[in-house]
């Protein structure tokens, strides 16, 4: 596509753009090297676990480690799309999450090296409904938006990317990984980096948030296609918990299983639960806006008062 003016030549930057100032917070908050972490702990801690206790983190971190792939690999066409559109502080911004998602790669594979399973294949444990969001349904809306970047298709690109994989798996992915290692007193190499990772999604989420409010601010039709969306993809996201706490629990049940592991599988579901309803509350906010400029004007003030959106 050939270009007929350029921004910041005709003038300059929105400073303003809740965008820019996201990309501003990324540039100050999203400063961690993977590479930097200790993770010499976590290998003595591994090497002193039963078979059944790795037998019990091994699923975990294939969904982990597959998830941060995924978004690494498949947040291209969205970037395109916006840039594509003129959306050039979105671009910026979004600049800093592919590096933040890059990072996050980086940071599973080499604690799997640092702990001494690299070379094992986990991809026995990504289950029907791991593989129909990871696999599938990611990479088919992502693409749709290399040559479609109708709203529709951005509401359904950042439902799925933003809404359920960063903010019900991932969120639900951390709480279960810190409740059963944190309580342990197990894996403070890795535990560390989910604490910087953690922050890195906090910004992906208000991407999501902003992204699907903007087109939603004023548009009925465009927030029950967003409701609808996450209602019809609930039941594989639930899929992707439901298969890790019930292979925990099956593991358990079995009287010759040695492990001192503790882990609350009922949590785990509850918490994802909340997590899909406080997404949709978190987007519906948009609908208090006429349009897409008061949205952008109350993101804004926001920001200034450093308060949560
Ligand atoms: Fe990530
Ligand atoms: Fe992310």
């Amino acid at each position: 596509m050939a270009h007929d003016h350029f921004q910041t030549v005709e003038g300059q930057l929105n400073w303003n753009a809740p965008m820019f100032k996201l990309y501003e917070k990324a540039k100050r908050n999203g400063k961690w090297d993977p590479a930097e972490i200790d993770f010499s702990r976590d290998k003595t801690d591994y090497g002193k676990m039963t078979d059944d206790e790795k037998m019990v983190i091994l699923p975990l971190i294939a969904s982990f480690a597959g998830g941060e792939e995924a978004v690494t690999i498949d947040i291209l066409p969205m970037v395109q799309a916006l840039a594509r559109q003129g959306r050039l502080e979105d671009t910026l911004y979004l600049t800093t999450f592919m590096f933040d998602e890059a990072k996050h790669t980086e940071l599973f594979s080499r604690w799997q090296r640092e702990i001494g399973i690299g070379g094992i294949n986990l991809s026995a444990f990504h289950g029907d409904s791991y593989k129909r969001i990871f696999y599938e349904e990611l990479p088919e809306r992502m693409e749709r938006l290399y040559t479609d970047d109708s709203p529709e298709a951005i509401i359904r690109a950042a439902t799925i990317y933003n809404m359920v994989v960063e903010g019900i798996l991932a969120e639900t992915g951390y709480y279960s990984f810190r409740q059963i290692f944190k309580k342990a007193g197990l894996f403070p190499g890795i535990l560390r980096g989910i604490d910087y990772l953690n922050r890195d999604e906090g910004r992906h989420l208000h991407f999501g948030i902003y992204t699907i409010q903007r087109l939603i601010a004023g548009n009925e039709k465009n927030f029950r296609l967003f409701i609808g969306d996450m209602d019809e993809l609930w039941p594989h996201a639930y899929g992707v918990i439901d298969y890790l706490t019930t292979l925990y629990e099956l593991q358990m049940a079995q009287e010759w299983v040695r492990s001192s592991l503790v882990f609350d599988a009922g949590l785990m579901r509850e918490y994802a639960k909340k997590q899909f309803e406080i997404r949709k509350r978190q987007v519906e906010r948009g609908r208090r806006y006429e349009n897409a400029a008061e949205l952008d004007e109350a993101w804004a003030r926001a920001v200034e008062r450093k308060t949560s959106f």
